[in-house]
C-alpha cells in the first residue's frame, strides 16, 4: 500500500501539539518531512514517521461515525437498537452531536424525538 503522506496541520492533530511546533521539530529534525514546491506548497510527513515518533500508530481523530441498522425481517428490534444506541451514545459522549435518521416510512423514530430536543438528540 502507497505510505500515506501527512500535513502539518494533520499532524499537529494527531500528536495533539500545535502545527508550530510540528514545524520547529521539522526544523531541527526531529520529524523528517519532505517540503513540496508548486500548488502544493508545504511539509508532507510519512505516517510512518510520525508512529516512529511516538513509537506507537497514531490514529486519526474521529469526526463522524455512521451506523446503520438493517434487517429485511420485521419486528426484530431495529427501531428499539437504534433507539438505545443513539441513547446511549448521546450519554457516554456528551460532546459529540448524535443524529438519529429514520428512513421507515412509519417514522416511529422520528415521532419519539420530535424536532432538536434540549439534550442533544436530533430527529428528523
Ligand atoms: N432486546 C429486546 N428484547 C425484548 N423485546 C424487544 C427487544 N428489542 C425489541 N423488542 C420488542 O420487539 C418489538 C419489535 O421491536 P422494534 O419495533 O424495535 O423492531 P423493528 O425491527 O424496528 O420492527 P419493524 O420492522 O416493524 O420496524 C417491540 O415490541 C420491542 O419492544
Ligand atoms: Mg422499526
Amino acid at each position: 500500500m502507497a505510505e500515506q503522506l501527512l500535513t502539518v496541520p494533520e499532524v499537529a492533530e494527531r500528536l495533539r501539539i500545535t502545527p508550530e511546533t510540528v514545524r520547529r521539530w521539522l526544523r531541527v529534525g526531529k520529524l523528517h518531512g519532505i517540503l513540496l514546491g508548486g500548488d502544493k506548497m508545504g511539509y508532507r510527513i510519512a505516517e510512518t514517521e510520525v508512529m516512529r515518533l511516538v513509537g506507537a500508530p497514531v490514529a486519526p481523530t474521529i469526526r463522524e461515525v455512521v451506523i446503520a441498522i438493517a434487517h429485511q425481517k420485521g419486528g426484530v428490534g431495529k427501531s428499539t437498537s437504534t433507539a438505545l444506541l443513539a441513547a446511549e451514545i448521546a450519554e457516554l459522549r456528551p460532546e459529540w452531536s448524535v443524529l438519529v435518521e429514520d428512513l421507515d416510512p412509519y417514522r416511529h423514530l422520528t415521532e419519539r424525538w420530535p424536532g432538536e430536543t434540549a439534550s442533544g438528540y436530533q430527529s428528523r
